[in-house]
């Protein structure tokens, strides 16, 4: 793959690529322009034509073509790779040698899933009951048809099954596809076609009876194409919205999606109905951190809230949730009900997701009882667990403790059952701070090329296309300083690198610290204590 990666870098321009996401304007050897995350106030995002790299010097990340495409439509690199491939005309099959196979599968899939769709989507056109069940029973307009690529699947058994064979494909291209039943004949029948949509196209539908039936939707099953637990529906529609208002909305349905996109919320999203794993929650927290959940406000959609808090601490997302539906059951009840702008309020009014399950656990506990107050602090406290920022969590604690009219230290004082112990993701230290990554980026950047030798203990990275990167950090910043000024920085910036690796050191103990304790780990906790308090010496 390698060879295929520097085939497409040789074909495509960096500033061909970034431009299609950010305005460059040109500032010498370099391009400028906003940075695509949103947090610049002046133009702080740079490309280096030359280099082929890009950094983005307010959000601290940077690299190539590749990397470029993987943060900002928040996708892996196979499907980056795919991506670029395409608008470089570069043929990935050619290179594959050994997944030459499955490649060729896919793209055959690929093919069917296209051509059953426009198929769908015609027979949607001559069909009045179901043209009025989605335009008038799910209020659908035209453009949202157009949009979402609608359609319908006769009812006849081997419709589309006919159709495809046609045209040239076979029942194992079908089957690889996920459009054929266990008996040959078209898996969908007589349903409204509600295709997925990733950044390759179609890879396979959720399809709702006509009205009343059982069951209410069927969806496609893990196909070559299509796999549940990573797709997010709506997403390649919302991602635009996403990144332009920075933030995403988490609904239960796909209809929900449709329906909020078609009344102005377009950062709405869905997980198919089926429950948010982590990689959902990954693909979205690389658009933005701010994840707003609309899930309804049943016990389900109360646990389901708690599961994805569990997750949030690790990703580095601010979860809230959006709870004001006046009655409605779900955001697609609302609009249909109260209109469009009752949801877009609805949106904006939306509330921490701690606060959130704090006020939910009060209304269903007794909290003038003991008992009450007991299950209360346990699962406060349960869940103030993975509020990592600890001012936020003390904000947490003493809210709960003045509910319960106790003290914080009696809440502290709790043992309390965490269930399956906690995973404690290795994330690189230098990996947490913004901050932190930008001291070193400077760094690095002075040492590498301002011929800065009095600096020692840095490291440095060996990988060319980050030498390249720093290269042109280097350039913008500091091209042109007196050598004996390019020292002193370089020595500030140590100290400051140093203070920024020891914050965190001490941030990471802290929560240490905070399991041993609670565990009644006293010895460990000593120790712990004393390496924080020797790094606050040394700071
Ligand atoms: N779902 C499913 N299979 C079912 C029922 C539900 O896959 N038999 C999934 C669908 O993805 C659906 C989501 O769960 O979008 C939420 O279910 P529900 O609230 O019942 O459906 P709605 O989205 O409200 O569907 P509709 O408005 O069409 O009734
Ligand atoms: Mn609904």
């Amino acid at each position: 793959m390698d060879d295929a990666k520097e085939e497409i870098r040789a074909r495509l321009l960096v500033e061909d690529v970034v431009s299609q996401y950010v305005e460059l304007k040109r500032a010498g050897r370099t391009l400028k322009g906003r940075s695509p995350w949103g947090v610049d106030k002046t133009p702080s995002f740079m490309v280096s034509p030359e280099k082929g790299i890009w950094h983005d010097f307010s959000a601290n990340k940077g690299g190539d073509i590749f990397a470029f495409v993987m943060e900002v439509e928040g996708i892996s690199f196979p499907e980056a790779l795919e991506k670029l491939a395409a608008q470089a005309g570069v043929e990935l099959n050619k290179y594959k040698g050994g997944d030459k196979k499955v490649a060729q599968q896919k793209t055959r899939a690929k093919e069917a899933l296209e051509l059953a769709t426009k198929f769908y989507q015609f027979c949607l056109t001559k069909n009045p009951t179901v043209i009025k069940y989605a335009m008038q029973k799910r209020a659908m307009t035209k453009g949202t048809v157009l949009d979402f690529r609608i359609g319908y699947a006769p009812n006849t058994g081997k419709a589309l099954t006919d159709f495809l064979v046609k045209r040239g494909f076979t029942k194992a291209e079908m089957e690889t596809a996920g459009l054929l039943n266990r008996f040959g004949g078209d898996m969908f029948r007589g349903r409204m076609m509600v295709p997925f949509i990733d950044t390759q196209g179609v890879i396979g539908y959720t399809a709702r009876v006509i009205g009343e039936g059982e069951p209410k939707y069927l969806n496609t099953s893990d196909t070559l194409l299509f796999n549940k637990s990573r797709f997010v529906f709506g997403l390649s529609q919302a991602k635009e919205a996403i990144r332009k208002n920075g933030f995403v909305v988490i609904v239960e349905g796909n209809m929900d999606v449709i329906s909020s996109h078609q009344a102005g919320v377009r950062e709405a999203v869905a997980t198919s109905g089926t429950a948010m794993t982590e990689l959902h929650l990954k693909a979205l927290s690389r658009l933005t951190p701010d994840v707003r959940l609309a899930y309804d406000g049943d016990e389900a959609g109360v646990k389901a809230t708690e599961r994805a808090i569990m997750m949030a601490g690790d990703l580095g997302i601010n979860l809230s949730v959006i709870n004001d539906y006046q009655g409605a059951k779900d955001p697609d009840e609302l609009i249909q009900k109260k209109g469009r702008e009752a949801w877009q309020e609805a949106v904006k009014k939306c509330q921490p997701a701690v606060d959130f399950l704090l006020d939910k656990f009060e209304e269903n506990l007794d909290l003038s009882s003991g008992v009450g107050k007991r299950e209360y602090s346990d699962k406060a406290m349960k869940l103030l667990k993975y509020v990592r920022d600890a001012v936020e969590r003390k904000h947490y604690e003493q809210l709960v403790a003045r509910r319960l009219d106790c003290s914080v230290e009696d809440l502290r004082a709790k043992k309390i059952d965490d269930g399956p112990k906690r995973r404690l993701k290795k994330v690189a230290l230098e990996q947490k701070s913004d901050i932190l990554k930008g001291v070193r980026d400077n760094l690095q950047a002075i040492v590498l090329y301002g011929g800065v030798t009095s600096v020692k203990g840095v490291e440095l990275p060996e990988d060319e296309a980050r030498k390249a990167e720093l290269e042109l950090v280097f350039e913008t910043r500091y091209k042109g300083w007196k050598s004996d000024v390019l020292e002193q920085e370089a020595q500030q910036l140590l100290v400051r690198y140093k203070q920024e690796m020891n914050k965190q050191e001490v941030a990471m103990l802290t929560e240490e610290l905070a399991r041993a304790e609670e565990r009644g780990e006293e010895e460990k906790s000593a120790e712990i204590l004393r390496k924080i308090m020797a790094l606050k010496k040394a700071g």
